[in-house]
């Protein structure tokens, strides 16, 4: 079916029409909420290079998680501000660290809200990596250990699943194993399963203060340059025991999306970062671009290439808009 036969005008003519054979969608309950938690009392501080965007204390959290309910987000997923770090990350699965806290503030406060944890190192080491350091090397073995007692630490607080976002060899199945040792066997895992080593992550090591002291995190992340690197790391995770895979940053990785969503039948989710916000922030704010509409085509683009679940800055102002 060719011109003049064919016009494909004919379904675009009215937003009813558009509307009838719209094939993606965008659901609040498909969108999970970064909150970043600070030590201290009754405080909201923005983070300069992610406007809208606070660190909180612990007493700010119920208030947050009820918006975001009421919004129709019903997730979101913690980042902490430890009071101390140590080369050991030790805060990191510390009973009464940052994030416990959080987690048991949150969960008895607004229990319908489902909390996860972003499980890694290096906001709680004072190198700033995300795993252990013997011998000036990032020893992966080392750090599993320490990566699954962390995420055991999250689970008794009550989170509802693990976000393991290190990037080191193995840590799926090892974080697996422990949280079935402990008996938490119905606590899903959400592996970062395919991390580039991006410049987009920016902002978010000013607002989480994780940027490596020395060196970069090419060690550990994947090459950006890569593709059927990431289906490898994705059937890893998958193997190890991965309920969702995730992929990082989004929009500069559409066909990474794409290609694990054609490969895997786990659901997909993908991390819209803190760079790629910052960029829409700040054009929208010098009114060279209109903010709100390219806030929503960027997130449908992620929903297009294939992507169920979107982790993202924008995901209230995004429920909102949908809320009309
Ligand atoms: C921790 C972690 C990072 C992000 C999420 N978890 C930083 C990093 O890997 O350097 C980035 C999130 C964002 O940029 O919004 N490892």
């Amino acid at each position: 079916m060719i011109f003049p036969d064919y016009r494909p005008r004919r379904l675009r003519k009215n937003e009813s029409f558009r509307a009838l054979i719209r094939e993606t969608h965008l659901a609040p309950a498909q969108l999970i909420y970064p909150l970043f938690v600070m030590p201290g009392k009754n405080k909201r501080e923005e983070i300069s290079s992610m406007p809208g965007v606070y660190r909180l204390t612990v007493d700010q959290l119920a208030r947050e998680g009820r918006e975001c309910l009421k919004l129709g987000v019903n997730s979101v997923i913690l980042f902490g501000l430890p009071e101390k770090k140590d080369p050991m990350g030790s805060g990191a699965h510390a009973k009464d660290g940052i994030i416990q806290r959080a987690i048991r503030e949150l969960k008895n406060s607004v229990p319908e809200l489902l909390v996860f944890t972003d499980v890694c190192l290096c906001e709680y080491t004072t190198h700033g990596h995300c795993g252990i350091i013997l011998e000036n090397q990032i020893d992966n073995d080392t750090t599993l250990e320490v990566l699954a007692k962390t995420a055991v630490s999250h689970a008794t607080a009550g989170a509802d699943m693990v976000a393991p976002s290190d990037m080191m060899d193995g840590r799926v199945g090892e974080i697996r194993a422990a949280l079935d040792e402990e008996n938490f066997e119905t606590v899903p895992i959400m592996s970062y399963a395919v991390k580039y080593a991006s410049s987009f992550y920016g902002p978010f090591r000013d607002a989480a203060d994780c940027a490596p002291q020395e060196g970069d995190r090419r060690g550990y992340q994947m090459d950006p340059a890569n593709s059927r690197e990431a289906l490898r790391e994705a059937t890893l995770d998958v193997e190890e025991g991965a309920d969702i895979l995730m992929v990082k940053p989004a929009v500069a990785y559409l066909d990474i999306i794409s290609k694990l969503r054609d490969e895997f039948d786990l659901p997909v989710a993908a991390y819209h970062v803190s760079g790629e916000y910052a960029i829409i922030k700040a054009a929208g704010a010098n009114g060279w671009i209109d903010e709100e509409r390219v806030m929503a085509e960027t997130l449908l683009s992620i929903r297009r290439a294939g992507a169920e679940i979107i982790l993202t800055y924008f995901a209230k102002d995004m429920a909102r808009l949908l809320q009309g």
